[in-house]
């Protein structure tokens, strides 16, 4: 029952009608926030089985007490109702548009222009279907490897060119190639300029983008909930972002913002709230204890999904500033992703089967090959890595390093906050993946179980928009003055 004071309170939102119903398009992509809530949780709950029936399933790795497998690739249903959902909304979005109609013919013949009829926003629409193609395109990859489990250094540079149409309606849009050059240290205004155009090193930025933002979320993973609560923190953020530039009298004398401003942060919200529904939707399926597994079709989805909003609203650095975490995992498991620490197939930390408790999973260095040349980077970015309490290393008698805690942000908290697990054993398996010398030997250090460590990882993706806020918002303008 909701309570007298809740009441009081649930006209609120009707206070802000009048400026929604002034802002074109809002009105129905905040409708689809329920409707995508309850269309994924739906989508999902009916395919359970039938991914399960295909085989589309996984055996949940912190879970020593559940044998039975769990529905993989739940990211499938729900980025099918995310597009269909946002097929739909193109005729309410775009139908009513003042378009003046072409001259009929009376002979009845063939008529029609290849530009279309003038006054329609085909800019707009082309930018809207550019996203979808790509967003469609990242669901095909993702679904791919969650099928044939594709090679890293195969699946790295596809993104890339799934990113094409959205560089070309960035260009057609006369999308800025330029950044502006930091006020200090003086010299570097002196030498380049207030403004520096990258031309079109600007659009390598953008398909990089696209590709970090697909793959980051991919290699954030393996706890309940992790992949689609990080997603929901980063959309949500973005969504905060791009309300503070809707101001119904934009372009008007009085108001700071521009009615292009405006107009672009409306085109990346209709992509970003129906998002957010889609991943609540599925959240409640897949937070602690997950009902089914997301699969690598959610991370590519999520991941374009944000970099199309981001890119085509023309905001693509503050967006990567959202992603403070995903860039810091990124960097901590270079030395893993480039071959000088070997990197099992799975990263995701280990769990004590009596207490639950986690504990930071292991890579064995032993037997390990890297090429002579990164061989020597080895030790000094482990041991800095140790410096900075991120990893924590084993040695042999002679003191050279035998194991490392796997180089993941996941990991990484639990080695920050003093979880230390039981000592590891040369791995039989090929992979290098550590083997438990006792498995009854509990972690030392504080207990964290796998809903603590979720927590830690959203608190972590929080803690990083209210930083990229503050960048944004206040240090920018200390680091970039106008003048
Ligand atoms: C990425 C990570 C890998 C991590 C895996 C977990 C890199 C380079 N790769 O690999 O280290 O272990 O994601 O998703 O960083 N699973 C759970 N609980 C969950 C989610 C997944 O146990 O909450 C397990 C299930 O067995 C599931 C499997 O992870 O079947 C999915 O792994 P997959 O997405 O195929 O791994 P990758 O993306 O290749
Ligand atoms: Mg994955």
């Amino acid at each position: 029952m909701p309570s007298a004071a809740l009441l009081l309170w649930a006209p609120l939102p009707l206070l802000a009608l009048p400026a929604v119903a002034a802002l074109p398009g809002l009105a129905p992509t905040l409708l689809l926030l329920p409707a995508a809530f309850h269309a994924t949780s739906h989508a999902v709950a009916a395919c359970r089985a039938t991914l399960l029936a295909r085989g589309f399933a996984g055996r949940d790795l912190l879970k020593p007490h559940r044998p039975e497998l769990v529905p993989e690739s739940a990211g499938l249903p729900a980025a099918a109702t995310y597009v269909l959902l946002l097929f739909c909304f193109i005729p309410f979005k775009y139908a009513r548009s003042d378009v003046h109609d072409l001259e009929a013919r009376a002979d009845g013949a063939w008529q029609g222009q290849i530009g279309g009829r003038s006054g329609f926003p085909h800019h707009e629409l082309s930018l809207y279907l550019c996203a979808l193609l790509s967003i469609l395109s990242s669901v095909l990859l993702g679904w791919l490897d969650d099928i044939f489990d594709i090679r890293w250094r195969l699946k790295m540079p596809i993104p890339l060119v799934a990113s094409l149409p959205m560089l070309v309606v960035y260009h057609a849009g006369g999308g800025g190639t330029s950044v502006v050059v930091p006020g200090w240290p003086g010299f570097l205004r002196e030498l380049l300029g207030r403004v520096i155009d990258l031309g079109p090193l600007y659009y390598v930025f953008i398909s990089m983008l696209s590709t970090f933002s697909v793959h980051s979320i991919n290699i954030l993973a393996g706890i309940n909930g992790v992949e689609v609560g990080q997603a929901v923190v980063i959309a949500a953020s973005l969504c905060v972002n791009s309300a503070m530039y809707l101001d119904p009298r934009a372009g008007e004398p009085g108001s700071w913002a521009s009615k292009e401003l405006r107009d672009r942060h409306l085109f990346s919200l209709s992509l970003l709230v129906p998002f957010c529904g889609c991943a609540l939707g599925l959240l409640r399926w897949n937070r602690f204890p997950s009902r089914v597994f997301v699969g690598d079709t959610w991370c590519y989805f999520a991941g374009q999904v944000l970099a199309c909003a981001g890119v085509l609203g023309h905001f693509s650095k503050t967006l990567l500033l959202f992603f403070i975490p995903q860039v810091f995992n990124f960097l901590l498991s270079c030395p893993q992703l480039f071959g000088i620490v070997p990197c099992p197939r799975h990263r995701v930390p280990k769990v004590h089967a009596s207490s639950l408790a986690l504990y930071p999973s292991r890579a064995l260095l032993k037997d390990a090959k890297p090429s002579a040349k990164l061989s020597a980077l080895r030790r000094p970015i482990l041991e800095l890595l140790q410096a900075l309490r991120l990893v924590q290393l084993e040695y042999d008698k002679r003191g050279a390093i035998t194991s490392t805690t796997n180089l993941t942000l996941i990991n990484a908290l639990l080695v920050f906050a003093g979880v230390r697990g039981p000592p590891s054993l040369p791995a039989d398996s090929a992979d290098g993946e550590g083997k438990e010398a006792a498995a009854d030997a509990a972690p030392s250090g504080p207990r964290i179980t796998e809903p603590t460590l979720w927590g830690l990882v959203m608190g972590t993706q929080i803690a990083g928009s209210l930083l990229a806020f503050t960048v944004r918002y206040w240090l920018a303008g200390v680091v970039f003055p106008v003048q």
